[in-house]
């Protein structure tokens, strides 16, 4: 594992022994090579590459950079990978001096991540290039740099043949390190620490260590390894002898006994290191140190996952890999917020949705203590960056998985290797072999941790496509039950959940009845009532994972909004509504929902929606409460409106339909007709065969005025074409509803389907038109009422929210108190807001580093006179930055903004926005950003920047 100190941000906990190790020993230099970069978009003449060429009209450029965040959007494009500009070619240029007194050293790039088919030169010669964009790789420039002289390295990357399904963002968007080390050196990921005994008296640590000898003569070395406690205290130090070929490697293999470890575990993640030594006729040439975690994991089939020997329950996330208004440019800090933001909301896991995480998100998880599902590929094509089959899977698999376990096997928060997610049978997909294959990829160089891969289809599992998995990952809908069936003894993770969808601030009524009942105006209501059609409410899956305990816990899809995959309206939007926190880091509702189950014993009371109703005074508008006590008593302007404590449902209206006689066109064994009407689900009818023409009738016994129905199928409701009709008498009929069927896949989405009616009729009557192929007609419920009734989907809420469905909305105060085992545990009050006065600011961080990549999160809020929050304020906000720091971007997590991210002003959504700030490199000082809005009163704050050289 390689630091780059000078990156800032991170380098935290163990910068001081990676520090002890490198400057005092070592006479290998590692080199931020971020600063000072030129950049062109397009293609170039051949003479780019070269030192002569004339770059001066370039853009100059900090990496990380994404040619493609600063835009502009393209509304007529449509959503799925962001609406940017993304793709096409970029060209990079940097010059550099190499001292003369390196001459004879071994020079590195390593590049942690370029979008996409990366082709780096240097001084005109193509000295590395690599076929996966989210991939780390090094370059080897030693044959063509220039010590004592001006060098320069050109860059291309190219997206044009990137496939995605999300926004991928574009350019050199990682950091890049020069390494200058001497010829004879640890290997570029050379060192491999495993623990293969633990107990908790000692534990047993192999070092294993792979020299490199860039010399024509061979080298003997003597290897020195040094263990160290967390506090930086040496446990262990060992030296072993070896001869390194010419030009060739040697491994060293070492193993030391540490007394009574210190596990690292998601409470207390512990960080040991192994600082190696490399000597030369007695001189240190090459030092190295390796953080590495001492801790015992197991997935098993019957009761999760099991850490250091006791069962965590796994409270997870998928996050993809951009940041919001930064785009696809990795900045540590903005990583380590959003790690902090779900850590606070409970969680322990993070999936690195679908591809190599930057390696800093490692370190990150190893010292926050989050356990790490290692994600190498969506599918094994263009979104891997494979092009035409070429070259082939096996070939390319090896050389990516190979990297990407070799460089992240020391993390001790990866506890699986994932193959790819949701690949299907067709083309390069799935087949036993292939998925044994890569899984034995990852085996080969680290055996210590089980490889999966996240499934989707459920029939994929009657076949052996999965019997080389030590573990599969399921995405949604309890689609793991068939695979559970066929492999009792195999462990599960579901890898991921909910897909539930909101836009942060925005509340819809009536509340929906579905949860693909979405509004009409490309936002989704924050009432956390609407999930994907694949897909769960996040309670569903708190009450799936509390029943079926052998899986070792949830990976929500997703934890923050993405670039991208703006489902449900894809084409509207440029950004998802799947995060848990909205697009520019803001927590929506849901944050609450899960941090109230997720942390049961810390204190969570969150009211929703907002306390601004002006259009609705004197009618209903639901409050829910999220909070981790039992119960809460709500109170309107002083009046109580009830206690609601979880677990208890309202009450429903009578089902006219319930145990009254029905018929139908025929029936299968035991299913008989009046299944389908005797109050509970786990009963049907079920027509004779797949006949098209089947029909159901009930006699409501008299004639009714009916305004609802509700009906359970068995399959999803999609696979069902039908009419209804209603009578009086049996004789004369009217139709009232015409459904269609569909031909979507027929796994996973809503069994149910209700229709708003308004007729008088004895009889109501089912007739099936077009069943989708060779499904029969099956109903386990069909409900008929007077009134509309809620989904029962939703009774599942009932248990882990609290819910007023009926307040008559006046403007004023809302109070909650709420109450655990009997306790009060807190209050919490939400206001009716006036209009607009004043701007709120507030920092994450009154204190950055002068890194050049470190960045401050400014909350920016409409206050009206009284000091309460607007919520649905849009004021348009101006920023003024002075000091050394920059505005990196701007956002509001609206998904259909298409708004610049790199501008000095932005419209608040909802009443909020955010304001990014980058500090500048080198120079310290205080920074004053100032914020104004028309008629609203300027407000300012101050941050104060550390200077770091
Ligand atoms: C999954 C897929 C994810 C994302 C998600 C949205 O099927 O693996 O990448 O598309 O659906 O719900």
């Amino acid at each position: 594992m390689k630091y780059s100190l000078k990156t800032g941000g991170l380098v935290a906990l163990y910068a001081a022994m990676v520090l002890s190790a490198t400057s005092v020993y070592a006479q290998r230099r590692v080199e931020d090579f971020n600063g000072n970069w030129r950049f062109a978009k397009g293609e170039q003449a051949d003479q780019v590459t070269q030192i002569a060429f004339d770059d001066s009209g370039w853009q100059t450029v900090r990496l990380p950079h994404d040619w493609a965040i600063s835009g502009p959007f393209n509304p007529s494009e449509d959503g799925y990978a962001g609406k940017l500009p993304w793709k096409g070619v970029g060209w990079y240029r940097r010059t550099f001096k190499l001292d003369k007194a390196d001459a004879g050293h071994r020079v590195y790039f390593d590049f942690d991540g370029v979008m996409a088919f990366p082709k780096v030169y240097v001084n005109g010669h193509l000295a590395g290039q690599w076929d996966y964009g989210y991939m780390s790789f090094r370059v080897d420039a030693t044959a063509y740099v220039r010590f004592g002289e001006t060098n320069v390295m050109a860059v291309q990357a190219d997206t044009r043949q990137h496939g995605t399904r999300w926004y991928p963002g574009a350019g050199i968007y990682r950091k890049v390190t020069l390494t200058i080390c001497d010829p004879v050196h640890v290997a570029q990921w050379g060192t491999y620490v495993t623990t293969p005994e633990v107990s908790d008296a000692s534990a047993l640590v192999r070092v294993r260590s792979t020299i490199d000898n860039g010399l024509g003569a061979e080298s003997k070395v003597t290897l020195e390894v040094v263990l160290l406690d967390p506090k930086g205290r040496s446990v262990a130090t060992g030296k072993k002898d070896a001869v390194v070929p010419a030009g060739g490697s040697a491994e060293v293999d070492q193993s030391f006994t540490v007394k009574d470890p210190q596990r690292w575990d998601v409470t207390r993640p512990n960080l040991y290191a192994a600082k190696t030594l490399v000597r030369r006729d007695g001189r240190v040439v090459d030092a190295e140190t390796t953080p590495f975690g001492i801790r015992t994991f197991q997935f098993t089939a019957n009761d999760g996952f099991h850490l250091n020997g006791r069962r965590v329950q796994l409270y997870g996330v998928c996050l993809h890999h951009d940041q919001g208004p930064l785009g696809a440019a990795f900045y540590p800090r903005a990583m380590e917020r959003q790690l902090e933001i779900m850590r606070d909301m409970g969680v322990n896991a993070i999936r690195t949705s679908h591809n190599p995480p930057a390696p800093e998100v490692l370190d990150l998880c190893d010292r926050m203590g989050l356990v790490v599902w290692d994600e190498a590929f969506d599918k094994w094509d263009s979104t891997a960056d494979r092009v035409q089959g070429q070259p082939p899977l096996e070939q390319y698999g090896q050389r990516q998985i190979r990297s990407l376990a070799m460089r992240d096997r020391n993390h001790p928060s990866v506890v699986v290797w994932s193959i790819g997610n949701e690949i299907g049978t067709g083309g390069e997909g799935v087949t036993p072999e292939r998925v044994k294959a890569m899984s034995d990829f990852f085996r080969k160089v680290d055996p210590t941790r089980p490889v999966g891969m996240a499934c989707c289809i459920p029939d994929m599992a009657d076949r052996p496509n999965f019997d080389a998995l030590d573990l599969t990952g399921w995405n949604y809908a309890r689609r793991y039950a068939n695979y559970r069936q066929h492999y009792p003894n195999n462990p599960i993770l579901y890898s991921e959940s909910a897909s539930a969808l909101s836009t942060r601030g925005f509340y819809e009524l009536p509340l929906p009845n579905r949860k693909t009942e979405y509004s009409r105006q490309f936002q989704v209501s924050s009432y956390d009532l609407n999930a994907a059609e694949w897909s769960d409410i996040p309670d569903a899956e708190f009450k799936l994972m509390k029943d079926d305990r052998f899986v070792a816990g949830e990976l929500v899809w997703t934890g923050f909004d993405y670039l991208g995959e703006p489902t449900p309206f894809s084409r509207e939007a440029k950004s998802s509504y799947f995060g848990i926190v909205d697009l520019a880091g803001i927590p929506k509702d849901r944050f609450y929902l899960y941090r109230s189950t997720w942390r049961p014993d810390t204190v969570t009371l969150h009211i929703l929606p907002h306390w601004n109703w002006p259009e609705r005074v004197g009618q209903n508008v639901p409050v829910f409460v999220y909070t981790n006590g039992d119960s809460a008593e709500l109170f309107l302007n002083g009046r109580s409106l009830g206690r609601r404590t979880k677990g208890v449902l309202p009450d429903r209206p009578a089902n006219f339909a319930k145990g009254q006689p029905a018929m139908a066109g025929s029936s299968q064994g035991e299913h008989a007709p009046n299944h389908a009407n005797d109050g509970t689900k786990d009963t049907r009818w079920c027509a004779a065969g797949a006949d098209p023409n089947q029909w159901w009738q009930v006699d409501l016994g008299e004639v009714r005025q009916i305004r609802y129905l509700a009906i359970d199928f068995e399959r999803e409701e999609k696979n069902y074409g039908y009419q209804i009709k209603v009578s009086t008498d049996a004789s004369a009929w009217q139709t009232l509803v015409t459904k269609a069927t569909s031909r979507m896949p027929q796994w996973g989405g809503p069994t149910q389907i209700f229709h708003d009616v308004d007729a008088k009729a004895r009889y109501v009557r089912i007739e099936f038109t077009r069943l989708q192929d060779n499904a029969w007609a099956s109903i386990r419920e069909f409900g008929v009422y007077p009134e509309p009734v809620e989904s029962d989907y939703y009774d599942v809420t009932y248990t882990y929210r609290l819910r007023w469905n009926d307040v008559k909305y006046e403007p004023g105060e809302l109070k909650a108190v709420a109450y655990k085992a009997g306790q009060k545990i807190g209050e919490e009050v939400m206001r009716t807001a006036g209009a607009p006065a004043a701007i709120r600011l507030t920092p994450d961080r009154k204190e950055i580093s002068a890194t050049g990549d470190d960045l401050a999160y400014i909350l920016v809020e409409a206050l009206d006179a009284k000091g309460t929050l607007c919520p649905l304020a849009e004021n348009l906000i101006r920023f003024k930055v002075e000091g050394p720091a920059e505005i990196a971007g701007v956002g509001n997590g609206n998904p259909l903004s298409i708004e610049p991210f790199q501008a000095d002003q932005r419209k608040l959504f909802f009443g909020k926005a955010m304001l990014i700030l980058r500090a500048n490199e080198g120079r310290g000082g205080k920074v004053r950003v100032t914020a104004q809005s028309d008629g609203l009163t300027e407000v300012g704050v101050t941050l104060s920047c550390r200077a770091v050289k």
